[in-house]
């Protein structure tokens, strides 16, 4: 694909790798749809990437809000050529200590946000001639389980389930689809990222030149999952 002149659409827009997803899509000339629930830090996202970056406070676990926006945003002849499901949080404890709400909102961001933008945005994605994208990031943990994370593994099995079968249904209508399965990477997704993330965490702009690889592949040549992390991951004063 050439990005240039498509429009995307990116969850998490507001803050770690979803900031520089929509930076490194702006720079290849596109337009980028900003979704995520912080007006505040969309706002400033917009004064940093400029008027190419049109941000949308939206709970991507709200269906019907979506759908509203969707259908006063893109028309017949305005519609999305890329979709990148970023949203996502992690919470760690013990099984028994995860908190109801805490395993709920895994659930409902990183697997049924996934499939609500993506359930509603297919329909005008198998409208249009061009080959369209769709990029599912998941994570390592979508691919093995680990002590303290069962609702976080949880979610993120569910999007590689979610990435495989949506790819094989919606190949022949000319949309490619991705999952993504990174390690760890250098944002505020643990905490303050100052303090919890280290120089030997991937760079998100590292991230989001591998995005930028995936799209532009020729539009008969997909690249349907991606796993990428570290090569060495401890950090610096623990080796
Ligand atoms: N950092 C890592 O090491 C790592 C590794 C593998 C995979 N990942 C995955 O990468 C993705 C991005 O994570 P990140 O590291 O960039 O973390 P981050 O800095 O915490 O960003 C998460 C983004 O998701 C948005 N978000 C959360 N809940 C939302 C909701 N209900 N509706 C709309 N937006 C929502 C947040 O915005 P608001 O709070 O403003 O809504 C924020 O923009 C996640 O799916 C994560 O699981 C991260």
């Amino acid at each position: 694909m050439d990005i240039n002149a498509k429009t995307a659409i990116v969850t998490g827009a507001s803050s770690g790798i979803g900031i520089d997803f929509s930076q490194a899509l702006i720079n290849k000339g596109a337009t980028v749809y900003g979704l995520a629930r912080s007006t505040d830090k969309l706002k400033r996202v917009r004064q940093e990437l400029g008027k190419q970056f049109k941000p949308v406070t939206m709970d991507i676990t709200d269906h019907d809000a979506i759908e509203k926006w969707i259908n006063k945003t893109f028309s017949k002849d305005h519609q999305p050529d890329i979709l990148i499901n970023n949203a996502g949080l992690g919470r760690f404890a013990d099984v028994e200590k995860l908190p109801l709400d805490e395993w709920e909102a895994m659930i409902q961001t990183n697997l049924s946000g996934t499939f609500y933008m993506t359930r509603q945005l297919i329909p005008m994605m198998k409208e249009k001639e061009s080959v369209c994208h769709i990029i599912n990031i998941a994570s390592i943990a979508g691919k093995v389980g680990n002590p303290k994370m069962t609702g976080y593994n949880a979610s993120k099995f569910g999007v590689r389930g979610f990435s495989e079968a949506l790819f094989k249904e919606v190949r022949y209508d000319g949309i490619k689809v991705t999952c993504f399965y990174p390690g760890s990477i250098a944002t505020s997704f643990f905490g303050d990222k100052d303090t919890d993330t280290h120089d030997n965490m991937m760079q998100p702009e590292e991230v989001a030149q591998v995005l930028i690889n995936v799209l532009e592949t020729p539009d008969n040549f997909l690249i349907n999952d991606i796993t990428m992390r570290p090569l060495n991951p401890k950090a610096p004063e623990d080796q």
